[in-house]
């Protein structure tokens, strides 16, 4: 979702910031903007609908426009149609103060009618038009002072970027409930919605906190609180390198995520499984803490819900305690049975999702412990968690999630391990040998993207499908989620996850001749019910491809038109094994119906606004 970058420094800044916006594309956006500053030239600002290529083209590659400061923004539209003057900076009505800003100003239209009352008229239908212009009215000579008055007005969430010709020495930074990080150079400064924009020229960032300021110049970075009183920051470094956030030789982001499965799988499994222990340092849990708890809710949304999903089944099993998974969207307003005996599991990539961070937000004031998965460090979830398991998948840039998703899971697996371990309730057998398999999961997972060519192959076939049944009976049922939601996010194919049983319920006056049913069998005490659910649909017409483990592959061969073998492994691990041939099929469906893979239509990496 939209992307902030600014720059104050030496160099000249618009091809800085178009390169800063460039890395900020995965997010999601359907325009961009740049104000640059020079004292000669004052305030130049050029935006553009569509791709970024649009905005550069317009700027001579960013030439057009000279100063040695500046911001740039891509946006996803929320209050406005994405057009040129809906685009960001937004700049006040005397040309004097330009804003960029994620998130949404939640009393813009009072603000609005009340700046309006005085005179001033606005451009555009954005609320971020508000936050420009009333900078403007309160703006006495002093920047700062301005914001200082306007963060007392306005409500919602923002992470804001401003800039005023008067003082082309200074660059603000404001952050409320919408990530934003402070980048550190020898001769320049930069801010941005996340590290990937600043990367390339640092690796010393701070992140800003809720209701904090900064005031960046060239050579100096000074954060406030809200009140305007000085705090200092610590700065972290970031230590990934800049090429896991290019792509290396691969057409697309999404299939090299995908052939990254393997080392991310190792690097957040193997540091964690030793003498044949799961180890989890970052949990501070004791014993009688787990052993008091009642009930565990797992909080997420879109992937990382799905995720949620498999761990109903595997935490259950492997605890006996009773777990809730709840979108997070849904969680504050569905009056949750939370005590202090809750532990809210919250499962994020980005950890800055908005509606996950107002459910834990909520898990956390009804009384709950709470135990963050997340993938970006220092995000926001993860530094509002008691304990963070950190999935070290690495930098994910196409949208559609791969290896944050298999990483997460992996997670699930270390943490029920290590659970149950503490109550006691896998017997130390089962235990050894669960650990055995969990350290066999990566080169499984390498096993199957050894050999991609029968998956094109049969998306070859079905591409042209316009209708996709996913069905499966206990965790098979909760890795079709994610199958399924992959196909449709890039494919643009109407597509569906069913419980098989339930098909009977409903679903099947949907199957006929041609639909597709991808047939998910990999559980193996399930597998005749499950083929039982595969005739039925292919007596009805469907075409069925079917996943099932190496044991099952010849009996499912006979049932089905397509057939995918996966490895063997523990029943609890084959999500992360069943996930990666789905994950190759949408891939090579989307690439044969020419979609723009790493950039879905409407769909954005990081979901900031509500
Ligand atoms: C967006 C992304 C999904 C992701 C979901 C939750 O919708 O496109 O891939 O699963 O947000 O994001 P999170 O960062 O909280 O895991």
């Amino acid at each position: 979702m939209c992307g902030i970058v600014g720059y104050i420094g030496t160099e000249e800044a618009a091809p800085i910031l178009l390169e800063g916006l460039r890395r900020l594309e995965y997010r999601g956006y359907d325009s961009a903007g740049l104000a640059v500053l020079d004292p000669e030239q004052g305030l130049q600002v050029a935006k553009a609908k569509g791709r970024l290529q649009v905005l550069a083209d317009l700027t001579g590659q960013g030439q057009k426009l000279t100063g040695h400061m500046g911001l740039g923004h891509t946006r996803w539209a929320t209050h406005g149609a994405p057009n040129d003057v809906n685009s960001h900076p937004q700049v006040s009505q005397s040309g004097r103060i330009a804003v960029v800003h994620n998130g949404i100003i939640e009393n813009y239209a009072r603000l609005k009618e009340f700046l309006e009352s005085k005179g001033i008229a606005f451009v555009s239908e954005t609320d971020t038009e508000v936050v420009a212009q009333l900078l403007d009215y309160y703006y006495e000579g002093d920047l700062l002072d301005a914001v200082g008055k306007v963060l007392h007005r306005i409500e919602g969430a923002y992470a804001l970027g401003i800039v005023c010709a008067d003082e082309p020495d200074r660059l603000v930074a404001v952050r409320k409930d919408s990530p934003l990080i402070l980048g550190y150079g020898a001769n320049f400064h930069m801010l941005a919605s996340d590290v990937t924009a600043v990367i390339q020229h640092t690796r010393e960032v701070c992140y800003l906190e809720d209701g904090e300021v900064a005031v960046l110049t060239a050579y100096g970075a000074q954060v406030y609180n809200s009140l305007l009183q000085p705090v200092e920051k610590e700065i972290s470094h970031v230590d990934w390198e800049i090429s896991a956030a290019e792509k290396g030789g691969y057409e697309h982001f999404m299939f090299k995520e995908i052939m990254e499965q393997p080392k991310a799988l190792r690097d957040t499994i193997f540091p964690r499984l030793r003498d044949g222990e799961v180890v989890l340092d970052e949990v501070s849990l004791t014993r009688e803490e787990l052993e008091r708890l009642d009930r565990l809710y797992v909080i997420a949304c879109g992937s990382s819900y799905h995720v949620g999903v498999a761990a109903k089944y595997t935490l259950e099993r492997l605890l006996r305690i009773p777990v809730e998974v709840t979108l997070a969207s849904e969680f504050r307003y569905c009056d949750p049975i939370v005590t202090r005996r809750t532990l809210a599991v919250v499962i994020s990539q980005s950890g800055e999702t908005i509606d996950t961070l107002a459910a834990m937000r909520e898990a956390r004031r009804l009384g709950a412990r709470l135990l963050s998965i997340v993938n970006v460090v220092g995000s926001t979830i993860a530094r509002e968690s008691d304990d963070v398991i950190y999935t070290w998948a690495g930098p994910e840039i196409a949208v559609a999630t791969t290896k944050a998703y298999s990483t997460q899971l992996a997670v699930i697996y270390l943490l029920g391990l290590r659970f149950a371990h503490l109550l006691g309730t896998v017997g130390e057998e089962e235990y050894a040998g669960m650990v055995a398999q969990l350290r066999q999961l990566p080169a499984k997972v390498e096993e199957i993207l050894s050999d991609t060519e029968k998956i094109q192959y049969y998306a070859s076939i079905y591409f042209n499908h316009d209708s996709v049944f996913y069905i499966g009976r206990n965790i098979d049922y909760a890795v079709g989620l994610e199958g399924s939601l992959k196909l449709k996010e890039i494919s643009y194919i109407h597509s569906e996850a069913y419980a098989a049983g339930e098909l009977k319920h409903g679903t099947i006056s949907l199957i006929e001749d041609g639909t597709l049913v991808v047939a998910l069998a990999s559980w193996g005490d399930l597998f005749d019910k499950l083929m039982s659910n595969v005739k039925e649909v292919k007596a009805r017409g469907a075409d069925v491809v079917g996943i099932t483990t190496r044991s099952h592959g010849a009996e499912l061969a006979k049932s089905v038109d397509s057939a995918i073998q996966i490895p063997d492994t523990h029943p609890m691990f084959l999500p992360s094994l069943e996930v990666v041939p789905m994950q190759l099929f949408a891939y090579y469906v989307a690439l044969m119906r020419g979609c723009d893979i790493d950039k879905p239509r409407n769909l954005a990496k990081s979901v900031t606004v509500e």
